[in-house]
């Protein structure tokens, strides 16, 4: 915080009787709106003058021109992280943000991660800026590995294509690209969502509502609330789907429910717009993982996807991502490129190499390609086990009769517990389990040993907890 600093200097005899301004200023006063400041520097705290008694102080003036911004509020995801470090019980278990740990709750780095990255260094490759639209093998990469190879899309080159920030920036080009292009249309979110969901469509301007999706009853899918929210929005109006793995619920719909969505969107003339954050993650396959947004795109919809490889690569901090639009023609693809560029250019002006190189090099080395896919499944498989251990251990335990089914009928890294925002925090304030307050779980930071604490906390906030 700045602050500027009075020099006031009395010429009493008596230093404690009068401080007089008149003519001691140093410095020259300078007003500008609410600032004052001295161009002289000259800094004492209290001296006493040499001669005469003479007292000089000096002020300290809060002048921020920042007085007006208030304090921003936890991120509520990874404000979790922050409370969890500062508690010392041993007991202690995070299971707030949604990054993979080991058994042994140790963050993972995949063995392909690490190959790839040996063979960029002894590649000895240089760190000359990208393109605005980012890495070209990796564009080609990641459109292959969302549509398939062979998909009509890529081959009659429908798909626009640009690397973005991971998913979250990938999410903010696409909802400029709402804004500037298709101006009052609004985005049809579920309820609930990802957190950042909302912040990113409120700082683009673009406006949005929700569409019905979880049912508390049946801790499911509210499959005829989102058919008629959705059957109910206004033409041209997108809707964000979670492509597999949703956040937070961790519910999907059955390939059948797919079918009946994409009917809706398409009978009503809305647009698609996938978030594909967990492609590989959820079922252990990219091509499962991949299926909802294959099944729009075969139907000649014009659809936008937001990938990231945050989670099935392990690549959080490298922020890499991509925007993809599938458009009814080449000619559409290509415009729409250029002005997604065209947006990423003052944003950040062109993307960072390191991630977009990492997976270039995986998916474009088939052997490097094979064992990616068996750590990602080996990682899908952990949290699988633990998800299992979970139920196991919550229907033994618990012998009030209370049907837990739901978590294993739940998919990808997170569990909605169906705990309330009291339960969630007798959850922390009790137990030191760390979660989102509205009941989420990341099964990712969760061990096989820890699994019977963890039905014990959850036992104890719903049944004691109102
Ligand atoms: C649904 C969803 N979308 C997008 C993201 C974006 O993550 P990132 O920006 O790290 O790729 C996440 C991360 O948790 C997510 O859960």
């Amino acid at each position: 915080m700045a602050s500027s600093l009075l020099s006031i200097t009395s010429l009493s005899s008596s230093p404690s009787a009068s401080v007089s301004t008149e003519d001691s200023f140093r410095g020259r006063l300078k007003l500008h709106s609410s600032s004052l400041s001295f161009t002289k520097e000259k800094i004492n705290i209290f001296s006493n003058g040499k001669s005469s008694g003479r007292v000089s102080m000096v002020v300290a003036v809060n002048t921020s021109r920042f007085e007006g911004v208030p304090m921003a509020p936890a991120d509520p995801i990874l404000g979790v992280s922050e409370a969890f470090k500062a508690d010392t019980n041993d007991l202690k278990l995070n299971l707030g943000v949604g990054a993979y740990r080991t058994e042994e709750l140790h963050p993972y780095v995949l063995e392909v991660v690490k190959k790839a990255e040996n063979l960029m260094l002894e590649r000895g490759e240089n760190k000359e800026y990208l393109p605005i639209e980012g890495l070209a093998a990796f564009n080609k990469a990641t459109a292959e590995l969302l549509f398939g190879a062979d998909n009509p899309v890529i081959k009659e080159q429908r798909v626009a294509t640009v690397q973005g920030l991971s998913g979250t920036g990938s999410l903010r080009l696409a909802a400029a690209l709402i804004e500037r292009y298709f101006p009052g249309a609004k985005v049809l979110i579920s309820a609930p969502t990802w957190g950042n969901h909302k912040n990113i469509f409120n700082d683009a301007r673009v406006p949005w509502s929700e569409y019905r999706y979880y049912d508390p009853k049946t801790v499911g899918l509210d499959f005829e609330g989102m058919i008629a929210d959705i059957e109910a929005a206004p033409e041209g109006s997108f809707v964000l789907l979670h492509g597999c793995a949703h956040n937070p619920t961790g519910i999907d719909p059955t390939p059948e429910q797919w079918e009946k969505i994409a009917d809706v969107i398409q009978e009503k003339n809305l647009i698609p717009f996938f978030d594909v954050a967990y492609q590989g993650f959820a079922s252990g396959s990219l091509d499962a993982d991949a299926s909802s947004v294959r099944l729009f795109a075969a139907r000649g919809m014009e659809v936008l996807i937001a990938q990231s490889y945050s989670k099935n690569l392990g690549l959080y901090s490298e922020r890499i991502g991509a925007m993809n639009v599938v458009c009814s023609s080449a000619d559409a693809a290509a415009r729409v490129k250029s002005q997604l560029k065209r947006i990423a250019r003052p944003m950040y002006s062109n993307p960072p190499i390191h991630g977009a190189r990492i997976v270039a090099n995986v998916v474009g080395d088939p052997t490097l390609f094979n064992e990616w896919k068996a750590e990602m499944e080996m990682m899908a498989g952990r949290i699988k086990n633990v998800r299992q251990k979970l139920y196991d251990s919550l229907s033994s335990k618990d012998k009030s009769g209370k049907d837990w089914s739901f978590v294993l009928k739940q998919i990808g890294m997170f569990s909605f517990t169906g705990l309330n925002k009291a339960q969630s925090d007798n959850m922390t304030d009790k137990w030191h389990v760390y979660m989102t307050k509205d009941g989420r779980i990341s099964l990712a930071g969760l061990s096989l040993a820890k699994c019977e604490y963890l039905a014990d906390a959850i036992i104890d906030s719903y049944h004691n907890v109102n």
